[in-house]
């Protein structure tokens, strides 16, 4: 398989993550079908798709035939039957819950044509605990974006040990394609290369927090003003979503036996609470009036 075999997009998974990737895969100009279980969910993700294109085109980044063409080029459906029946790339950005994944992994491996590849944009399941639920283990890779997906340039394509050179070129070529910045991260180490360096971010946060050292506002400041970061590591946690940051601190704690790997007790906390961040209205900060 070559990246010109590429004409039809699937991502599975409506939320936040799933329908960014997908219209910026239509913008890139493929042919894309978003799908959900949730009927809510794909409705919120037209809204957003709609509101986001205006958007482009009032800021005029994009024309309004661009925009027009994108529009017509992304399809949401509830049915990953009709969703996946035509795809050459599949993208899986559901919930980090792993039976989840491989029930959808055999699902697609039914239903999508042969040559596709099947990737899982997973934070924190390596796809080799996904491969066996398919027949095509070499066509079944990580293949990692950041949040905001239509504007974070880098994508992560980890190669485990099933996975072929050709499946890897191809992703590679893909993400070149939606001018994205890849990297091929030659091995499936924990939190990939990224996450593993704001994980050890997070970590120091926390504690700073935990132990009264110095305040959500402060800390955040600290990295924005002295080491030039975007955003603070508690506005990036709400960002990315503290439901996320709990699971992978388990994930990680299931794993090592270590203590040192729970999640903290001001995760804990708003984790327990249901409040994770941007999504819900409230994280380490306050969206209610926003
Ligand atoms: N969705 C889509 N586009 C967005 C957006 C969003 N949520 N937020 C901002 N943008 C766009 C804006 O439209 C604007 O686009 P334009 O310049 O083309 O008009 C551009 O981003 C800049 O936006 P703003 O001027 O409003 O805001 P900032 O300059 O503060 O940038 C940011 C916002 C891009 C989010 C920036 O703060 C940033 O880079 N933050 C760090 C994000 C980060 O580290 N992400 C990685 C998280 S880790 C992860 O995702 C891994 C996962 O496994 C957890």
């Amino acid at each position: 398989m070559k990246i010109d075999d590429i004409k039809n997009i699937c991502i599975v998974g409506a939320g936040n993550m799933g329908h960014q990737i997908s219209l910026h895969c239509a913008i890139m100009g493929f042919n894309t079908t978003c799908t959900d279980v949730s009927e809510e969910i794909l409705a919120k993700a037209e809204a957003f798709v709609d509101k986001y294109l205006a958007g482009r085109v009032e800021k005029e980044k994009l024309t309004q035939e661009q925009a027009d063409a994108a529009r017509s080029r992304i399809r949401f459906t509830s049915s990953l039957e009709d969703a996946a029946k035509d795809a050459d790339y599949v993208i899986e950005a559901v919930l980090e819950v792993l039976d989840l994944k491989r029930k959808i992994f055999a699902d697609l491996d039914r239903i999508t044509p042969p040559h596709a590849i099947l990737a899982t944009n997973s934070s924190a399941i390596v796809s080799s605990k996904i491969a066996d639920a398919t027949s095509r283990p070499e066509k079944v890779i990580n293949l990692h974006f950041f949040n905001p997906a239509l504007v974070m340039k880098l994508v992560e394509v980890v190669q485990g040990p099933h996975v072929s050179d050709e499946t890897v070129q191809v992703s590679m070529d893909l993400c070149e394609r939606l001018e994205k910045v890849s990297v091929h991260v030659k091995k499936e180490v924990k939190g990939f290369l990224l996450n593993r360096i704001l994980l050890s971010i997070f970590k120091e946060a926390f504690w700073m927090l935990d132990m009264d050292v110095a305040s959500i506002e402060d800390i955040d400041k600290a990295c924005v003003f002295g080491a030039g970061h975007p955003m603070g590591p508690f506005t990036l946690n709400d960002l990315t979503g503290i439901d996320l940051q709990y699971t992978m601190n388990m994930e990680t704690f299931r794993e090592t036996g270590d203590l040192a790997d729970l999640p903290s007790p001001s995760v804990v906390e708003r984790y327990v609470k249901g409040h994770y961040g941007q999504k819900t209205g409230k994280g380490w900060y306050d969206y209610s009036e926003k």
